[in-house]
């Protein structure tokens, strides 16, 4: 059985907000984009993490990445506790773990040509001679089925898909055991998003990768993921086997997550649900869902589900199968 080469416990970021009169908001309407956020990841093995915008996904990249401090919480990589080590522990730790960042434009230095994004990736931890430099340079471009002439350019002589490439190709550089792939798909055409999507499952069983793919696109992540995470307002509200939580979803935000794959309207979600960006600066006591929630409605209001003193926790209800609902749906 392989290893867990992640282990996330409890872990928390909250932030002051920003913008005009911040100022005299800090101390009572903390962000809670990651609220109490536990789950593991095993070697080779692929987790979804799916949300809707703003709901802390992209946080908790970073925090494991400790590209962000925690407000609370242990992060365990390949058993050690992260967030103990000293700066020169976590350059180590940086080969081993690396992000394939959401904006393809801002990761990409527009003023080096492909050629000096890679040799920059490949010296940052060793330093190799001029014919290893091109060795690796090659094997790369093989990895990520790249032409050499692309060497040349600069990343806006780069369509979107092989944007995506180079920048798979200088996280590859560093030979990372574990790769947060953020929303590694958007903004690209569909075509494209299936062959970056095909690259990255060829590239796990070649290297062993590890992958947490974070995305909105449920597709996607279920041709991906061995398992799924569903987050809704910096809280995982159910998490499981993929297949599982695509067909047998039991939270009613995951159900209408996946059912909305069969029956898009054309302005996002249908079943009365609509592609939100979270307002953390008006709290919601009880689960955090229940404005939104089909169930609450039809059950008439249940007051436990708005009860700020019980808020629905994950909890296990089948094999490796967690739901945070008080009223989870039927198996
Ligand atoms: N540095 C920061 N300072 C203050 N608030 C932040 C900061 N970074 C993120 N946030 C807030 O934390 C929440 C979660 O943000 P995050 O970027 O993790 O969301 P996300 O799920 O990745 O969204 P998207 O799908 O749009 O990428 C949001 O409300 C965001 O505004
Ligand atoms: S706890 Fe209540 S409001 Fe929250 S998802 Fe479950 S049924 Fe809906
Ligand atoms: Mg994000």
């Amino acid at each position: 059985m392989s290893e867990t080469i992640l282990d996330v416990i409890n872990l928390k970021k909250y932030f002051h907000p920003s913008g005009p009169f911040s100022f005299f908001k800090k101390g009572d309407n903390l962000i809670p984009a990651v609220d109490d956020v536990s789950f593991y990841l095993k070697e080779k093995e692929t987790m979804g993490l799916v949300g809707e915008s703003g709901c802390g996904k992209t946080t908790i990249g970073k925090l494991i990445l400790r590209l962000m401090e925690p407000t609370d919480g242990r992060i365990i990589f390949d058993g050690a506790d992260i967030l103990k080590l000293k700066k020169s522990e976590l350059r180590n730790l940086r080969s081993q773990m690396q992000m394939i960042f959401q904006d393809l434009d801002a990761a990409l230095n527009p003023r080096m040509r492909v050629r000096d994004i890679l040799r920059e990736a490949i010296t940052v931890y060793h330093d190799f001679d001029y014919s290893e430099i091109n060795k690796r340079t090659s094997e790369l471009l093989n990895q990520v089925n790249l032409k050499k002439s692309k060497l040349s350019c600069y990343p806006d002589e780069l369509s979107g898909g092989e944007k995506r490439r180079v920048g798979i190709a200088r996280v590859l550089a560093v030979k990372p055991r574990l790769i947060i792939a953020d929303e590694p798909t958007s903004a690209l055409d569909v075509s494209i998003q299936a062959q970056i999507i095909n690259l990255l499952s060829d590239l796990q069983a070649k290297l062993g990768l590890s992958y947490l793919f974070i995305s909105h696109d449920l597709r996607m992540v279920e041709l991906i993921s061995n398992k799924v995470a569903v987050m809704y307002m910096g809280k995982i509200v159910e998490m499981g086997l993929s297949d599982r939580i695509a067909q047998r979803p039991m939270h009613p935000y995951t159900n209408v997550l996946w059912s909305s794959l069969t029956n898009r309207g054309e302005k996002g979600i249908s079943n009365g649900l609509t592609w939100q960006v979270f307002d953390f600066e008006r709290p919601v006591t009880g689960c955090r869902f229940h404005p939104r929630c089909e169930v609450f409605k039809a059950r008439g209001n249940p007051k436990e589900c708005a009860d700020p003193q019980n808020e629905p926790k994950l909890t296990e209800t089948g094999t490796s199968h967690y739901v945070a609902c008080h009223f989870p749906l039927a198996l």
